[in-house]
């Protein structure tokens, strides 16, 4: 499979605007937005111990693209982690000749803007995301050498740039608790989560290794939970090197936010840390679906989802890292894979259409300001 991203598109518009600003040299001037209440979400985060950040693409929406959203991005972010980027789709699938150049673009981003980097992800290991042409690579390969020569050559590329990484991304069915029954673990079995957590400890040791899947709090997600924690559950059995459990929190991502199952998902954090993984939020977002359509309103439920979830996660000393998948609205994926019925856009990040801060913005620096004081990443 030929890698498939065709490079980030500026108008002229964009291109003038973006010289204008400085934004070839990628860093960005951090007083060049004000909040509405002075401190950044990355300060405010970084008091308890906790790192603050966002998904980034680097084409059509990108903060590297576009100095409003980039100005934002610079001040509101501690870590960036790329959208889609590091994916195999768009690396490519052979290990020998990969296509690093918009995560590279990503990367410089960061850097200039003195931001952690994580990588997302070495093996999502779901059949929809694994192409024929893909599957056909491995299988002529072999499963276990072409894994092993892909995340070496990934992990390898960016070095101690990444801190954390997505090592293996959302493998267990939501519907029947199982693993998938993909290329890679039809071929090798449950080695296939050994071989992969291995050899990233191997080609990437200082960084920590992640479990990342959209297990949820809401009604609906009780075998997908439980699929979840047998995983970990042998994780520890077979000691295969995994730290942390990613927890992506797109809220509300079956259309509904009714239903939360408070005690059950306690239960589930407390069984997940018990067996001493840490937590990270990966991807936190709130479909809003079903929410009126009034702004006002939307945005009101929006802000008040984002607050509780918050301050139930933020008060387990073990989930030090939160991250947005992204921060502004207009580019959100919801609106392109979950529309609302009336056809209006989705307003489920903390920065709306003309980049002004919303009630989510104000409800995240609230759960920040409450949150205890941990010992972090950050
Ligand atoms: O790169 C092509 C581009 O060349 C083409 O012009 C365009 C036309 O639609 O498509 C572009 O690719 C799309 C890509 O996003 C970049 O926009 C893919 O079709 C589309 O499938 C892809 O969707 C991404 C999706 O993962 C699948 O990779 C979303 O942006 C991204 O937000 C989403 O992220 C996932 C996490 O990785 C894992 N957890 C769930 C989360 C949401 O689904």
């Amino acid at each position: 499979m030929k890698p498939n991203w065709q490079g980030p598109v500026l108008t002229r518009r964009q291109q003038l605007a973006g010289i204008a600003g400085g934004l070839a040299m990628g860093a960005l001037p951090r007083m060049a937005w004000a909040a509405e209440d002075g401190a950044s979400l990355r300060d405010l985060a970084a008091a308890k111990g906790i790192v603050f950040g966002t998904a980034i693409n680097a084409g059509r929406g990108s903060p590297i693209n576009d100095p409003g959203y980039g100005a934002i991005v610079a001040r509101e972010c501690g870590v960036l982690v790329p959208e889609n980027e590091m994916k195999v789709y768009v690396l490519g699938d052979d290990p020998a000749r990969l296509n690093f150049g918009p995560a590279d673009r990503i990367a410089g981003f960061a850097r200039d803007n003195a931001m952690k980097l994580r990588g997302h992800t070495l093996l999502w290991n779901y059949g929809k995301y694994i192409s024929p042409a893909l599957a056909d690579m491995v299988t002529k390969t072999g499963a276990e050498k072409w894994l092993r020569s892909y995340i070496t050559a990934v992990t390898g590329h960016f070095g101690d740039r990444i801190y954390s990484w997505d090592v293996v991304n959302e493998t267990i069915d939501p519907k029947t608790g199982q693993v998938r029954g993909t290329v890679f673990d039809q071929a090798l079995g449950f080695d296939v989560f050994k071989i992969a957590y291995e050899t990233a400890r191997e080609h990437a040791p200082h960084a920590q290794r992640v479990y990342n899947d959209y297990m949820s709090w809401e009604v609906g997600n009780e075998t997908h939970r439980a699929g979840v924690l047998r995983l970990l559950e042998r994780f520890r059995k077979e000691n295969v090197p995994v730290d942390a459990l990613g927890i992506q929190s797109h809220l509300g991502n079956d259309g509904s936010h009714s239903g939360v199952q408070h005690a059950a998902w306690k239960r589930f954090l407390d069984d997940v840390t018990a067996m001493g993984y840490r937590l990270l939020i990966t991807e936190f977002d709130i479909n809003d679906r079903e929410m009126p359509r009034d702004i006002a309103q939307r945005d009101a439920q929006v802000a008040a989802v984002a607050k509780s979830y918050l301050d139930m996660m933020l008060s387990y000393p073990q989930l030090d890292q939160l991250l947005c998948w992204g921060l502004w609205d207009k580019h959100s994926w919801l609106n392109g894979f979950a529309p609302r019925a009336d056809g209006l856009p989705q307003r489920p990040l903390p920065y709306d259409e003309a980049l002004r801060p919303k009630p989510m913005r104000a409800a995240i620096a609230d759960a920040l300001r409450a949150a205890p004081v941990r010992k972090g990443i950050a």
